[in-house]
């Protein structure tokens, strides 16, 4: 170990520091660093090993038909993949402890080893035991469904050479071990090395793998940011521990849209499409409260309706809190500012609470007039009619802008028993009355309140 290089890395971010820090630079955690061996003890020839050893060839002359797409079987995720799973894919998976992502990827691996082709489940975390327990449990047992218990990456580089499993799951990347390097699984330079090396193999051999990966307090995933950027698609699997329900959601993908979102139910038998989310969603709406109202949100192609709720209640210390879950904190405060200064509502002196029932998360400005109107009937203490559905951007002036898919959200209403949808003024226009659903157009929310109250 003479002269053997180190430097100190950030465990949760995989920033690079010559000496001990109390607190990243880089992403502001305190006592993180822990000294890493670089460099290792690997030879030349191993070196020479990482390249793909391919061939330069001429664009038209690669064949890249989208045969090589094939489907998991279980639909939610593979629309969340982007239409299925692409040849040599790596796909990085990361949520909570116990939201399920050993068992989805279980079920996973089982649907596609019972249409015939060989998988490969390795884990570093349970024994064969535990997986087998579970297997019972989703009823995942299919002599094509193969269990490695393994944490040393040139193990499992010659099983996978040996098996030739059609896809990999690896779980988790976070215990993954290469003996080039001396420091501990998990750490920056062992994530990174196990994760280069699969990445690799998966290029070469044309096997999709799948990539668990632990999440940090923040929620990212742990291990240096660059895993991010090496894997082709990164997926988040959220979900509430209050509710049953799971959400997977793209935030990366080299090979589809980012903004579907596949959504599951946990339940004794494993996890469950949802083929409703909106009546999955709108479940537990409580008929004729103040502050509650439903929007419809396009999560990727899909229109999802969601229940907006606000608790608009007067401050009794000093400064007035501003609490929101499921929508952005900066969005609520504006929207709230405009609603004070355009319709005279004195907020100044009140506290806001918003939350999106059942922990979905709204990321569109089309839920803005929805925001709006649940603020406005909870600090009004009028209820909106229940039949009533209500979507569309709002600007600082109070004007409300047209957004996108306004037939798709309607009828996504009108199928969910909804008979009014208010709407920006010019998607009123296009669509006066679809499926049986009137559609009421608004240019302002002064106008909005006439509308509601
Ligand atoms: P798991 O897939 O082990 O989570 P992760 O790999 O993300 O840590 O899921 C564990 C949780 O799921 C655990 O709390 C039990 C629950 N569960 C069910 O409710 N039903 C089931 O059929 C299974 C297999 C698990
Ligand atoms: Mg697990």
């Amino acid at each position: 170990m003479k002269n053997a290089k180190t430097v100190f890395f950030c465990q949760e971010c995989g920033y690079r520091s010559p000496k001990w820090l109390g607190r990243c630079p880089a992403c502001g955690s305190w006592n993180r660093f822990v000294e890493e061996e670089v460099g290792g003890r690997e030879s030349a020839e191993s070196a020479g090993e990482r390249g793909y050893g391919s061939d330069p060839v001429p664009i038209d002359a690669i064949d890249a038909a989208d045969a090589d797409r094939f489907k998991t079987g279980i639909g939610e995720f593979d629309r969340v993949l982007g239409g299925g799973l692409v040849a040599g894919a790596t796909i990085l998976i990361g949520g909570d402890p116990g939201i399920g992502k050993s068992t989805l990827l279980m079920q996973v691996l089982h649907r596609i080893a019972d249409a015939g082709l060989k998988t490969l489940y390795i884990s570093g975390e349970e024994s064969s035991r535990q997986i087998k327990i579970r297997g019972d449990r989703i009823e995942a047992l299919s002599s094509n469904l193969v269990v490695l218990v393994e944490v040393s990456l040139d193990a499992i580089i010659k099983r996978i050479d040996e098996l030739k499993p059609a896809v990999v799951v690896v779980d988790s990347i976070q215990t993954m071990y290469s003996d080039v390097f001396t420091s501990a699984p998990g750490s920056v330079t062992q994530v990174r090395e196990a994760s280069e090396k699969l990445i690799v193999l998966a290029k070469k051999t044309g096997v999709p793998l799948f990539l668990i990966g632990h999440v940090t307090k923040d929620g990212s995933i742990a291990g240096p940011r660059v895993l991010e950027h090496m894997v082709d698609t990164v997926l988040y699997f959220e979900g509430d521990s209050g509710h049953d329900f799971r959400i997977i959601r793209a935030v990366k993908n080299r090979f589809g849209p980012t903004n579907e979102i596949g959504v599951f139910e946990m339940g004794e038998k494993g996890l469950a499409e949802v083929e409703n989310p909106s009546a999955l969603f709108l479940s537990e709406r409580p008929g004729g409260a103040a502050g509650s109202v439903v929007t419809a949100s396009m999560e990727g192609t899909r229109p999802v309706l969601v229940e907006v709720q606000s608790l608009v209640s007067e401050t009794n210390f000093g400064i007035p809190r501003r609490t929101t879950i499921g929508v952005e904190h900066n969005r609520v405060s504006l929207l709230a500012a405009v609603l004070d200064r355009v319709c005279g509502f004195n907020l100044s002196g009140f506290d806001i609470f918003v939350n999106v029932a059942g922990g979905v998360r709204l990321g569109e400005p089309a839920v803005d007039l929805a925001v709006v109107s649940s603020l406005a009937s909870s600090f009004l203490k009028r209820p909106v009619d229940s039949g009533t559905l209500v979507f569309g951007e709002v600007g600082l002036t109070g004007e409300v802008r047209g957004v996108g898919q306004v037939h798709a959200r309607v009828r996504e209403a009108g199928r969910m028993g909804f008979s009014r949808c208010v709407t920006p003024e010019s998607a009123a226009e296009s669509a006066a009355l679809i499926d049986g659903v009137t559609v009421v157009g608004v240019s302002t929310i002064g106008e909005l309140i006439e509308r509601l109250f």
